[in-house]
């Protein structure tokens, strides 16, 4: 059942219960009155027909002036008057035999008028004339109080039905911004998210109107925001495979190529019987195989952080500076790193790499410095303070404009730092650097941090 028809309904069971108290009220205040009008008519009555009795024995026809005297009450609205043979028993009325109209006997019965009656006995000089009996008749009464409630319960029933057609309407209206929200939210919910709710309408509805509508839009940002973030991941891995083909071309085949050239010289010299030179074309090799084993190892660190877990944090960290050194020797890298094998947790580990590496991102791109501090340093627990880390990155660059948001770098750093219970702040002071400082809390005991100096240039 619509909300619409069940407001009507309760409005229409208030009305009618309201109308049916007003028509018991009604009835019970005219009920009394009648009964009070028809007593006091039976006295009147009664006065009547004894002051006419009182000058019957002066009269010359006295059956005439009975007649004359009962008579006179025809066409009374409320008194009904007869004249009866000698030692006939009182009569009462009843309203049965009245003629009430229109109006039905339930009505007639539930004003429970009772009806009255006197008689009068005629006796006059000793001679018995018979009774006259006085009859109540509240028809005309009960006529007209009900003819009063038809036409009040009318006018009422005309109000109240404009009043429920108002009601209907306006709630119509009111409640027709539900059905464009509902409409709305499906379109939502289809991932149409330009989708807006506008229209005048009432105050709450309106606040609704604008919560829905401040909805849409940060969703539509986060769809943007996700097609960015889809959009750079995908530039990121052609980035990462152009670099990966670069450094196979430029890095390895080299090498592989001067190991085959040693090779066939070992293999040429041997034949010869030259094993001096052999030695040294042997140590020429073994130089290459280690160079492309270096290189990667360093290839690895920047393509699978999981080298966290065959290096370490620490050889992880310096791998990745060291790839920025080379695309960048004027940069000058300051790096504190804890002692090799320090481990915080394979969480703590990854998030601390993925802020250093971030921030090193963002240091290089946007920053143009001429040094980079990195330091990562645990500190005990002091009071209600746990262990915790803190990684920092600084850079004496141009700094971080005033009117620069959060990207997704920054955005997901942050988000990594808070799901570990920890704080990011970022001293952007203009043309001081940047300075990217992010406390973690963590479990494990406390880890020396050993300090070390590395410059590209040097
Ligand atoms: N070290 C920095 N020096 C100067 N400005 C910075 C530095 N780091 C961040 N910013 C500013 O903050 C903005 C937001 O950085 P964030 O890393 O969140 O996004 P981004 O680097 O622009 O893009 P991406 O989503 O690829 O990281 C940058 O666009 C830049 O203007
Ligand atoms: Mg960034």
């Amino acid at each position: 059942m619509s909300l619409r028809f069940r407001l009507i309904c309760l409005i229409a069971i208030v009305l009618i219960a309201s109308l049916a108290v007003e028509g018991t009220i009604v009835s019970f205040n005219a009920s009394r009155s009648v009964q009070t009008e028809m007593n006091s008519a039976l006295q009147v009555g009664k006065q009547i027909v004894k002051s006419g009795l009182a000058q019957l024995p002066d009269s010359t026809d006295r059956r005439r002036d009975l007649e004359t005297l009962v008579a006179a009450f025809e066409g009374n609205r409320h008194l009904r008057v007869s004249l009866t043979g000698g030692g006939a028993a009182a009569v009462k009325p009843s309203p049965e035999g009245s003629h009430f109209g229109t109006v039905p006997r339930w009505f007639v019965r539930f004003l429970g008028i009772t009806p009255v009656a006197a008689r009068v006995p005629i006796t006059i000089e000793g001679q018995d004339y018979g009774s006259i009996v006085i009859e109540t008749d509240p028809a005309n009464e009960i006529l007209e109080v009900w003819n009063d409630l038809g036409d009040g319960f009318s006018v009422l029933a005309l109000f109240f039905g404009l009043n429920i057609l108002l009601i209907y309407v306006f709630i119509g209206r009111v409640l027709r911004p539900l059905d464009h929200l509902g409409l709305a939210l499906k379109q939502i919910g289809h991932g149409d998210y330009k989708t807006r709710i506008g229209g005048n309408t009432v105050p709450e509805l309106a606040r609704l109107q604008c919560s829905f509508n401040r909805m849409a839009s940060e969703l539509m940002e986060m769809d943007e925001e996700k097609r960015r973030l889809n959009e750079q991941l995908l530039t990121l891995q052609e980035e990462e495979r152009g670099e990966i083909a670069r450094d196979l071309h430029d890095e390895i085949s080299p090498f592989l190529f001067a190991i085959n050239v040693d090779l066939a010289g070992i293999a040429r010299l041997a034949d010869q019987g030259r094993s001096a030179e052999i030695a040294r074309q042997t140590r020429s090799a073994l130089d290459s195989v280690s160079h492309i084993q270096r290189q990667i190892r360093t290839m690895l660190g920047r393509l699978r952080p999981g080298v966290l877990a065959d290096f370490g944090l620490a050889a992880a960290i310096m791998s990745m500076v060291e790839f920025w050194q080379r695309r960048h020797p004027g940069i000058h890298f300051k790096v504190s790193l804890p002692p090799d094998a320090a481990s915080f947790g394979a969480l703590i580990d990854i998030t601390i790499y993925r802020i250093v590496q971030e921030s090193l991102s963002n240091a290089v791109r946007h920053g143009d410095p001429a040094e980079i501090l990195v330091s990562v340093t645990s500190v005990p627990a002091d009071g209600p303070e746990p262990d915790r880390v803190t990684i920092e990155v600084t850079n004496d660059g141009h700094g971080m404009d005033k009117t620069a948001g959060f990207g997704f770098g920054l955005t997901g750093m942050q988000e990594r730092v808070q799901a570990l219970g920890g704080r990011l702040d970022l001293m952007r002071e203009p043309e001081h650097g940047l300075s990217v400082t992010a406390t973690l809390p963590f479990p494990a005991a406390s880890t020396q941090v050993r300090a070390a100096s590395f410059a590209g240039d040097a």
